[in-house]
């Protein structure tokens, strides 16, 4: 099986489940705090490894007990720890509320805004014996990148899921192997017609559209391939477990449209719980569903 590098962002989320949104000026009553470890970069690391991926990580924490907590969370998830690096900045934090299924996040970053190349090249190892490798835009847009090139040069499977939503060089995008935006990610990108962008870059962009799954275009025609019906209690997360999943399957060499689909499911069963990571199923519980 081929070896997956997550080089990305860390956070602690603190989840407030209410019943709407609140006004500016508003004081309101919420239903329930949960504080989990998430961060796009982390969420990808164990999605990746709940269904079975051998999972390395490069990220950036403070030296704070957000950082150990975010430490000891890899470390359960048996994800490979030994290129995250300790800043003297805070840890990430994510500061979520969910209502209705539906989110907003404000992000405070942190140590995760100083991943900088200069860091990034001591791990080279690790790069190196990484075949796939998976990028999110949460850590400075440089350092996303000088990697990209470095990647390309190396011959590396690159998974880059677009969020948070960013503008970025084409001629830099279209070094990824794979894209994994969503609506407002692609616009953002390419901004052209979904239909258009997917048929210029056939089995290269998938485009992740909440509970109506994945397309992409096959060279001949778009693909689509729908999710599951599930109870969605939050999506926080969702499109992190796209990625991680995806990484996995291709990992394991599964065909694009096999690929699409585990990661459709999987990232359909991660939105069930509160939280990002709460959901995110272990490889059995995928497989247990999917024979239902
Ligand atoms: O994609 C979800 C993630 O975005 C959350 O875990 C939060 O930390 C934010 O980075
Ligand atoms: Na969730």
């Amino acid at each position: 099986m081929k070896k997956i590098l997550v080089i990305g962002s860390a956070n602690v989320d603190f989840s407030v489940q209410t019943s709407y949104f609140p006004e500016a000026g508003e004081t309101m009553l919420g239903e329930a705090l949960m504080i989990q470890m998430g961060g796009k970069g982390n969420n990808q690391a164990v999605a990746a490894s709940r269904l079975g991926g051998e999972v390395s990580m490069i990220a950036a924490i403070g030296q704070d007990l957000w950082g150990e907590q975010l430490l000891a969370n890899w470390q359960e998830e048996k994800d490979n720890t030994t290129g995250v690096i300790a800043r003297p900045e805070a840890t990430g934090t994510a500061h979520i509320t969910v209502a209705g299924g539906d989110n907003a996040i404000i992000v405070i970053p942190g140590a995760n805004h100083h991943l900088q190349m200069h860091q990034i090249n001591e791990q080279m190892a690790l790069i190196d014996e990484a075949d796939i490798v998976v990028l999110q835009l949460e850590i400075p847009l440089e350092t996303v990148m000088s990697l990209i090139e470095l990647l390309d040069e190396k011959g590396k499977i690159i998974i880059l899921d677009p969020a948070p939503a960013q503008a970025l060089p084409l001629a830099l995008i279209e070094k990824c192997t794979y894209l994994t935006p969503n609506e407002g990610e692609l616009e953002k990108l390419f901004k052209g017609p979904a239909e258009e962008v997917l048929a210029k870059y056939p089995q290269q962009v998938l485009l992740t559209k909440g509970k109506d799954g994945a397309y992409y275009h096959d060279g001949d025609k778009v693909v689509h391939i729908p999710s599951p019906a599930v109870t969605v209690v939050d999506t926080t997360g969702a499109g992190d477990t796209f990625a991680g999943a995806l990484a996995v399957a291709l990992a394991e060499e599964q065909p694009l449209k096999a690929a699409v689909q585990f990661a459709v499911r999987s990232a359909s069963l991660a939105c069930r719980k509160l939280g990002a990571q709460a959901g995110m199923p272990k490889r059995d519980d995928l497989e247990e569903w999917c024979e239902q």
